[in-house]
């Protein structure tokens, strides 16, 4: 199982946006079974998650003190991700999720805000040597800043080959608690969706390899 954190510092990056449509998109895929655990005590992630009539992703509440316990439990039972929402402005909590990591994820908004936040958290992400990548969200098209944020993050770690642009789509609520993917398999957002879970999947495995090799060179 892969554990996949995602986290920034800076509120309303999209991490929880990220959390439930990578874990639609990961099931559709059919790489799941996939789990989803909400830390933030704001609860989007929980409230989405109640509205839902589908069964999957799943989520499972853990209380953070056993979530060490939890996540083995959850091991146990096949789970092929389990993926983390985390709330903002917590970095002491952030780092201890960071340590149970294996992954995490990090979304950053072109903005001087977001980009001027983010040094904490990647110091963070360096000391503890958990791998990482950057994605950009709610990114305008073709927008000068774009570039420049990616061209910035790069020099701080991988930055997502696919940039999540802002849609109002994105923003509405569906039916039985569906994503926009889901409500409209076909459509921009979900090729945006599948192609970002492509790009993470493929770091995620440079990553494992890269772990081996080091077991196995010592
Ligand atoms: N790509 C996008 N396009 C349009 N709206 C978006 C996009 N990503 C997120 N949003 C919207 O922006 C708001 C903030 O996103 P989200 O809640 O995912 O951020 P967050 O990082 O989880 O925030 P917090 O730190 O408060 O938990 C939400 O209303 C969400 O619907
Ligand atoms: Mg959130």
């Amino acid at each position: 199982m892969q554990i996949v954190v995602i986290n920034s510092q800076k509120g309303g990056s999209g991490k929880t946006m990220l959390a439930k449509h990578l874990a639609v998109e990961a099931e559709r895929a059919g790489d799941g079974p996939v789990f989803l655990i909400d830390t933030d005590p704001q609860g989007s992630l929980t409230a989405w998650h109640t509205k839902r009539q589908s069964e999957i992703p799943q989520r499972v509440e853990i209380p953070f003190e056993g979530l060490q316990k939890g996540l083995d439990l959850l091991r146990g039972h096949g789970a092929a991700y389990c993926i983390i929402d985390t709330a903002s402005g917590r970095i002491d909590i952030a780092k201890n999720l960071f340590k149970l990591a294996d992954f995490v994820i990090f979304p950053v908004q072109a903005s001087e805000d977001d980009l001027t936040a983010a040094p904490v958290t990647v110091q963070s992400l360096k000391e503890i040597g958990v791998p990482f990548v950057f994605v950009l969200t709610r990114v305008k098209a073709n927008t000068l800043i774009t570039a420049q944020a990616a061209a910035v993050l790069s020099k701080h770690g991988e930055v997502a080959e696919t940039f999540v642009n802002d849609r109002t789509a994105y923003k509405a609520p569906y039916a039985q608690g569906q994503t926009i993917t889901e409500a409209e398999p076909k459509g921009p957002a979900a090729k945006e969706i599948a192609a970002l879970w492509k790009n993470i999947k493929s770091c995620l495995h440079e990553n494992m390899q890269k772990g081996s090799e080091v077991v196995a060179h010592g």
